[in-house]
């Protein structure tokens, strides 16, 4: 449970939801608005190809549920579905906004079964388009690259677009021969959250990304991410399902026997789980007496953050944003992983850590006392989280029960385990709260 009294009180805001259907690559949406069951609770998706009573033992309440059954970690077809449903239907987290800075910035990023093409128009209106000509298909950027132009130019017979995604120009096409509006390019919702940009691939079923996060507002808002500036950046393939990555972010039980470093700054055991409602989830632990920071000998290089009162400035904040953003508040820097799922047992992790521009800006600075700590300790955890990945793909291998400090992986675990049976997937708040609706 979150003490409010310390980090600021959660505003109760509830937005509506939809149903959704994904059925496969290609179907078009069915949108079913939910007015009454549905609100509140985000998007629905049809069930999982997942053991409906390894599902309910998930999704017991707490102190009696087990883990997700194995399959879903290890099978290509949850792992299909997951890139259709989870990634590919609803806002998921496509990069920085910082990549995409400028008029005529443009990037490609991968989202669920495809990828999406962001652009900055002229007018600094931030788009997001299926990464797929209208023409036959050709991606418009390879994902993970970026281009600048007035236009957006189809590598293969070189379409052009404006950057609203309107047609400009066919080569070999008789001037308003083809309709531009008719043949744009298919536009995304996109949002920019602190930073960060999300693209919804359901189209628009997913509600506002603010309704999602309203009330991880206030727990973020003070350190302004949007603000920071960029000082670090290292990219992780881990050989481990994106799942048992999450997990394993969402409980310090493992961080006295992997951990040591983290352990000398900050007490495991510390710390709370906050009542999260909406798409996220998170809690907070505890500097030791005299610690600065996460780091290796626990100072920091520069100033605190602007605006964070005395609590922040004890305190380390760990959310997840489902499906895929790990925001790690701390009194100095931010650090973000972004995970893209690339197969059921590999996760490609870009990690950044973002710093006050005027910290960035002072001579000498240097990021990497908190880089380095944070380096080693991802290290430490993605060598953790492969073994567990090829424990699970044993045959024997079978659900286990949660230890009571793991109250936010239960969080986690049955906001995929509604999602996969087809229920609303939100966290419902505090761990033990109702978990599921009856079988
Ligand atoms: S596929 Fe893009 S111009 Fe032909
Ligand atoms: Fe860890």
């Amino acid at each position: 449970m979150v003490n409010s009294a310390r980090l600021g009180p959660i505003p109760a805001l509830r937005p509506p939801g939809a149903m959704l259907a994904c059925t496969g690559p290609g179907r078009p949406l069915s949108l079913d608005r939910m007015a009454g069951q549905g609100a509140s609770a985000g998007l629905r998706y049809p069930p999982a190809p997942v053991d409906p009573a390894g599902l309910a033992a998930a999704l017991r309440p707490f102190g009696a549920s087990t883990t997700l059954p194995p399959a879903a970690y290890v099978d290509p077809a949850v792992f299909a579905w997951e890139q259709r449903c989870f990634f590919g239907r609803g806002w998921t987290c496509a990069g920085f906004s910082s990549l995409v800075a400028r008029p005529g910035d443009q990037r490609a990023e991968p989202a669920g079964t495809g990828s999406v093409l962001l652009a900055r128009d002229d007018a600094g209106t931030l788009r997001a388009f299926a990464n797929t000509c209208r023409h036959r298909g050709h991606e418009l950027l390879p994902a993970g690259e970026s281009a600048r132009h007035n236009a957006i130019i189809c590598p293969y017979h070189s379409w052009t677009y404006d950057l609203d995604g309107g047609l400009r120009f066919a080569a070999g096409f008789p001037r308003g021969g083809l309709d531009p509006l008719a043949w744009g390019l298919t536009a995304l919702p996109v949002a920019e959250w602190h930073g960060l940009i999300f693209v919804d691939g359901s189209g628009g079923a997913a509600g506002p990304l603010a309704g999602a996060l309203a009330e991880l507002e206030p727990v973020i808002a003070p350190y302004e991410p949007e603000r920071l500036v960029i000082a670090g950046r290292h990219r992780y393939d881990a050989a481990a399902n994106w799942k048992v990555l999450t997990e394993n972010y969402h409980e310090c039980y493992h961080c006295p026997a992997i951990h040591p470093e983290l352990c000398r700054v900050s007490p495991p055991q510390s710390g709370e789980n906050y009542p999260a409602r909406g798409a996220w989830i998170g809690g907070w632990m505890d500097l030791r007496p005299g610690m600065a920071t996460m780091s290796l000998d626990g100072t920091s290089r520069v100033p605190a953050l602007r605006g964070l009162d005395a609590a922040r400035r004890r305190t380390v904040i760990y959310v997840n944003v489902f499906p895929n953003v790990l925001l790690s508040l701390h009194p100095d820097y931010v650090m973000t992983h972004r995970l893209v799922p690339l197969a059921a047992d590999r996760t490609m992790i870009e990690c950044v850590w973002s710093f006050a521009p005027e910290a960035a800006a002072r001579p000498g600075f240097d990021p990497a006392y908190a880089v380095d700590f944070w380096d080693l300790t991802n290290r430490q955890d993605w060598r953790a989280c492969e073994s567990v990945q090829r424990g699970l793909s044993g045959e024997h291998a079978r659900p286990g029960p949660l230890a009571p400090g793991e109250d936010a992986v239960y969080q986690f675990i049955t906001m995929v385990g509604r999602g996969y049976r087809g229920e609303p997937a939100w966290n419902h708040g505090p761990a033990g709260a109702v978990a599921s609706s009856p079988e």
